[in-house]
Parts: structure tokens; C-alpha cells; sequence
């Protein structure tokens, strides 16, 4: 392997464990709280793969997932709090008119994360509704549509 193409796969391999936030995001405010989402994205996907039979239950796995997507969840309220924009950004103004309804919101995926049975794919599969429902309607209420 040449040293260009080391250099490139090394930069592949940070781009696709680090940079999570959408592209051309230029205010770092909002770029740290696009990360806290991706990593909420990432550790969501691992556990909803095995949900859906598309991964194998591996309690490990899931059970650091889980830890990862409960830690990240109980920093949202935080990483929201500064009122920023960005071009790409899709934050509705009401998280800043409404903190205890965003906060609440977050909230509710951290408990569910956290009280996630982790012990179990029965256990996994049971908990993922209340885990996307979380998803589901603070992007409902504090992010623009999608598509
Ligand atoms: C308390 C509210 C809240 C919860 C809960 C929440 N999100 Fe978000 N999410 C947001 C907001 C607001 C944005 C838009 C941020 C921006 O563009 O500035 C967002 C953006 C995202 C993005 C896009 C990030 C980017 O780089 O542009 C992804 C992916 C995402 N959320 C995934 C999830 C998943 C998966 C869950 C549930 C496991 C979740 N979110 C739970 C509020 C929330």
C-alpha cells in the first residue's frame, strides 16, 4: 500500500467513525449536537438490526449499544440548549420556546435506552418500539420534516 492510499483509508476510516453531522455544516455548535444524533443513530441502528433479524443478537454488543444511546440521549438537552443555527441545520425555533416539552422529549428516549433488556433478543425486540416511538415524536414536534 502506497502512503497516499494509507492516508486515504485512514481518512475514510475517521470520516465514517467520527464525522457523523451532515456536509457543509459550518457552526460547531450545531455540528457537536448533528454528532450527539449520529452516534444516537449509530448505537440505534446496531440494536435495530438485531431486532429485525439483520445482524445477530450479540448481548455484548447490545448491551454497550444500549449504554452508548442512553449516555448520548441524556446529553441532548444539553447540546441543544445554546440557541445556534446553520444553513443546514434542521432545528425547529421551538426547542428554544419550548425546553421542558425538548427536554422531556430527550427524557423519554433515555429512559428507554436505559431500561432496554439487553439480556435477551426477546428482551431487544421488545424494547425498540418504545425506543424509535422516542425518535419519532421529538422529530415530529422539533425538527423539520423530512423529505
Ligand atoms: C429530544 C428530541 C430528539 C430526540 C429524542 C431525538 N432526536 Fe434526532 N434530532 C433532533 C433534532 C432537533 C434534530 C435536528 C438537529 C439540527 O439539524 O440542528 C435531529 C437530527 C437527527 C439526525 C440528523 C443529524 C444530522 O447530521 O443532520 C439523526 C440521524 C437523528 N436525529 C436520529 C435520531 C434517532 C435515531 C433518535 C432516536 C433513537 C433521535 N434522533 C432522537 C431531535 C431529537
Amino acid at each position: 500500500m502506497t502512503i497516499s492510499t494509507k492516508a486515504l483509508t485512514l481518512g475514510l476510516i475517521c470520516a465514517a467513525s467520527i464525522a457523523f453531522a451532515k456536509e457543509g455544516v459550518q457552526n460547531p455548535v450545531v455540528k457537536t449536537r448533528m454528532d450527539t444524533m449520529g452516534v444516537i443513530r449509530v448505537n440505534t441502528a446496531v440494536l435495530g438490526d438485531m431486532a429485525a433479524g439483520k445482524a445477530a443478537f450479540d448481548p455484548a454488543k447490545a448491551t454497550e449499544a444500549a449504554a452508548a444511546l442512553a449516555a448520548a440521549a441524556s446529553t441532548i438537552p444539553q447540546v441543544f440548549a445554546p440557541e445556534e443555527t446553520d444553513p443546514v441545520s434542521e432545528a425547529l425555533p421551538d426547542i428554544w420556546m419550548m425546553p421542558d416539552e425538548f427536554s422531556t422529549k430527550a427524557e423519554t428516549l433515555y429512559k428507554a435506552a436505559q431500561s432496554l433488556d439487553t439480556a435477551s433478543l426477546d428482551g431487544v425486540k421488545a424494547g425498540m418500539g418504545a425506543v424509535g416511538g422516542a425518535c419519532k415524536s421529538c422529530h415530529e414536534t422539533f425538527r423539520m420534516k423530512q423529505n
